[in-house]
């Protein structure tokens, strides 16, 4: 975009002032930098009023048609990059009502009939945020198609399950992806929902009182692709809570999104050993040559702070402002417009990377019987012989502290050291104290065994494919 002084650059709202803006609060008040990326909403949503304002007969059809041809050939103008910005005009909205006012003359200022910035822009910011909101929901989905594929190939490769990031029961390495299957699968739908309720037009309210022309509101929202109109002229032109919602719902994925990241980033460690990460998603040390860093979770993770900084920024800006507009809310575009970029680069960055992940399944299977993760299933196999599992509990426990002595596992230990400590303990104990027996025994609903596991994939793929009807627009 070419900056330059473009000589219709009067205001647009000079009438009752005297004196020219300073420059520096010129420069100050200025969005053009960044609003610009609204035009081709904001001319969208000029058309539609535009073309209602004729049909009503507020203005005369040709003015309509001449005030629509107009606005198209602005939009080109700016597709080519052949578009000059000035901060005199400060934001999208002067930009284009100055512009076309150069292509066609006065009759340029007939379309801001019955309409005022207020409600021009809560406008372009609901048709920009669906679509993204949608662009979004894309690239979950995507992302959640890897997932399921990658848990598909390791229903069987087990691994150990943490809690308090101790190793605690052997799980199937398909059944931890399917863990981030479904947090992003409530992300889908969250952003699903929030969408049913950006997708109201606030065109029509005006500056904020509605306006007196008899405007067809119905009309425009169709043109649009809104479900509906704002109900309060008020409400319409003052809030911006679907905007703080979508970062609250993009504050969410980057918190899936960077617990995922810690798991990858501690798994490729060679300490772990768990995983090898794609090389091109993988960047070497300038000093070290052995290393191999997984630098795409590790900015994943990181980014995570700027969008929990944009939505706390964005629910600070609202708090304090009297009904309706006012010019803070202004200050609504950068942190949002950032908020989508980040995540859906960092959703683009997982979606491309996780069918690259490669499972170390042998490293994975050791690891999955250290650390005592029987202990549990020893004490369930005492309380199927009659045992309160209160009791089994101290019972395995002493057992855990005679393994630790003879430094082996409790699947090492001698029958009749087992027995002395509790004397239902029978040979049968060892087809118990193993860890494909240990996950298969876990085969309530939505629990690791593999064909409990296998069930979940089955009905992840069936939701994934179920048409999806709560697309806007
Ligand atoms: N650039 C402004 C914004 O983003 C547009 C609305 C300005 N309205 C006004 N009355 N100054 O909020």
């Amino acid at each position: 975009m070419n900056q330059g002084p473009v000589q219709e650059a009067q205001k647009l709202w000079g009438g009752r002032f005297s004196q020219s803006t300073d420059a520096f609060v010129e420069a100050f008040s200025a969005s053009i930098h960044y609003d610009i990326r609204l035009y081709r909403q904001d001319i969208r949503g000029s058309i539609a009023h535009c073309r209602m304002l004729g049909r009503q007969g507020i203005i005369s059809q040709q003015e309509s048609e001449a005030i629509v041809a107009g606005l198209e050939q602005v939009r080109t103008e700016i597709d080519k990059g052949e578009f000059e910005t000035n901060i005199a005009l400060e934001d999208i909205h002067m930009h284009v009502e100055s512009r076309l006012k150069t292509l066609i003359g006065p009759v340029a200022g007939k379309l801001h009939t019955a309409r005022s910035r207020n409600d021009q822009v809560a406008t372009d910011i609901r048709l920009y945020l669906r679509d993204e909101v949608e662009t979004i929901r894309t690239a979950l989905r995507k992302l959640q198609n890897a997932l399921v594929d990658l848990a598909e190939q390791e229903v069987e490769t087990v691994m150990p399950g943490f809690t308090h990031m101790q190793n605690a029961q052997p799980i199937s390495f398909g059944h931890h992806l399917m863990a981030y299957f479904e947090m992003l699968d409530r992300d889908h739908a969250r952003f699903g929902d929030i969408n049913r309720r950006i997708n109201q037009m606030p065109l029509g309210s005006a500056a904020l009182a509605g306006t007196p022309f008899p405007v067809d509101r119905h009309w425009v929202a169709e043109q649009l692709g809104f479900d509906g109109v704002c109900e309060n002229s008020l409400d319409a032109v003052s809030d911006r809570d679907f905007v703080v919602e979508t970062a609250a719902a993009c504050a969410l994925v980057m918190t899936h999104l960077s617990r995922f990241s810690e798991e990858l980033i501690l798994w490729a460690s060679p300490t772990f050993n768990f995983v090898d990460l794609p090389d091109a998603f993988c960047t070497g040390s300038s000093i070290m040559p052995q290393k191999k860093n997984p630098d795409v979770p590790e900015l994943v993770r990181g980014k995570t702070g700027r969008v929990y900084g944009h939505l706390i920024a964005l629910l600070t800006l609202m708090k304090g402002l009297p009904l309706a507009y006012n010019r803070d809310m202004q200050e609504d575009k950068e942190p949002i417009f950032d908020t989508v970029d980040t995540v859906s680069a960092c959703l683009r960055a997982f979606g491309d990377l996780v069918p690259g992940i490669r499972a170390r399944r042998a490293v994975m299977a050791a690891a999955a019987g250290e650390g005592f993760t029987l202990a549990t299933d020893l004490a369930d196999y005492l309380v199927r012989r009659g045992l309160p599992f209160r009791e089994a509990h101290a019972v395995v426990g002493r057992l855990v502290a005679t393994a630790l002595d003879a430094e082996c596992g409790l699947e090492d230990l001698p029958l009749e050291t087992l027995q002395a400590e509790e004397a239902r303990i029978e040979a049968d104990v060892s087809a118990v104290l193993t860890v494909h027996a240990s996950v298969n025994a876990r085969q309530s609903i939505g629990g690791t065994a593999f064909d409990t596991v296998r069930a979940a994939i089955k009905r992840a793929r069936a939701r994934l494919n179920d048409a999806d009807t709560s697309k806007v627009g």
